[in-house]
Formats: C-alpha cells, sequence, structure tokens
C-alpha cells in the first residue's frame, strides 16, 4: 500500500486575509487532506470539505443559524453542521415543554474541524490533531479509510 503524504505539524499558510475575505470560500489542500476555509460574518473557519455523510462537497452549501449555531447545509442531502465544532445537528421535539417545541440538536462531532490564525494580514490553518476517527475522515483518502476500520 502507498503511503499518503504526512502533514507537517504547525500552521499552513493558506492566503492573504482580504483575499480570502473577497473569496468567502477557498478550498486547499493540505497533506492530501481537503479543506474548505470560509469567511462569514467576519469570522474563518475551516472544515474537512467533504460531508461526513456521504461525501458531498461543502463549497456551495447555504449557511444559516440554527439553535444559536452557524451551520452549513450540505447540498447533496442537506444535512447541517456547525461550522465552529463540526457537530451534526437535527432538528427534534423538546417533549419537556407543553405544548412539544421544535428544537435544534446535536449528534457530536461528525465533521473534522481546523483552527485557523490570522498573523499580520496573512491567515493560516492548524489542522485537528484529533486523533479520534472523526466521521469525515473517510473521505479524506486512504488513511481514513483505515481509521475508520480501526474504530
Ligand atoms: Fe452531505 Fe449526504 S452527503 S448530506
Amino acid at each position: 500500500m502507498e503511503e499518503e503524504e504526512q502533514p507537517r505539524r504547525g500552521p499552513h499558510f493558506v492566503g492573504k486575509k482580504d483575499e480570502l475575505i473577497e473569496a468567502k470560500r477557498t478550498l486547499i489542500t493540505v497533506g492530501g487532506r481537503d479543506i474548505l476555509v470560509l469567511h462569514h460574518q467576519g469570522v474563518f473557519y475551516a472544515l474537512d470539505c467533504y460531508c461526513y455523510h456521504s461525501g458531498g462537497n461543502l463549497q456551495n452549501g447555504d449557511i444559516e443559524e440554527l439553535g444559536s449555531r452557524l451551520c452549513i447545509t450540505c447540498p447533496k442531502h442537506k444535512y447541517k453542521i456547525s461550522l465552529a465544532e463540526g457537530e451534526g445537528m437535527f432538528k427534534g421535539s423538546d417533549t419537556t415543554v407543553k405544548p412539544p417545541v421544535a428544537k435544534w440538536y446535536t449528534k457530536g462531532v461528525k465533521q473534522r474541524v481546523h483552527a485557523v490564525t490570522e498573523t499580520n494580514g496573512d491567515v493560516y490553518i492548524t489542522l485537528s490533531d484529533d486523533r479520534c476517527y472523526i466521521e469525515s475522515d473517510y473521505y479524506q483518502g486512504e488513511v481514513g479509510k483505515e481509521r475508520r476500520a480501526k474504530a
């Protein structure tokens, strides 16, 4: 089996802040991992580009606030993913109140998110070093598939 490129640790340059803000969404590849860097309402986010559900490309997903979290909607099957945490979100019914009301709940972290930093107008991402398998890993090459097999 061919070994995949291991990304070096530490920050990876993404681009100039002004250019990234203008672009709004930028796809970069770091160590064989495709990552979506996006700027929304004054904040940068970075997450795996392919949806944990079935590999849909998140690059053109709509963004909306759900249950006080900003979420991206996968264009493929409309799953919702929180931008900051990578949590899969679902709408359920809160039966603790009468009458029950619809409410957004989390399924836990499903999409790997990465840290974004800015220095002197330059933007960097630092890859998540969480060693646990996260479902979006599966769509990031053979290493992700092997991680799932071991999980
Ligand atoms: Fe994203 Fe199915 S692939 S919701």
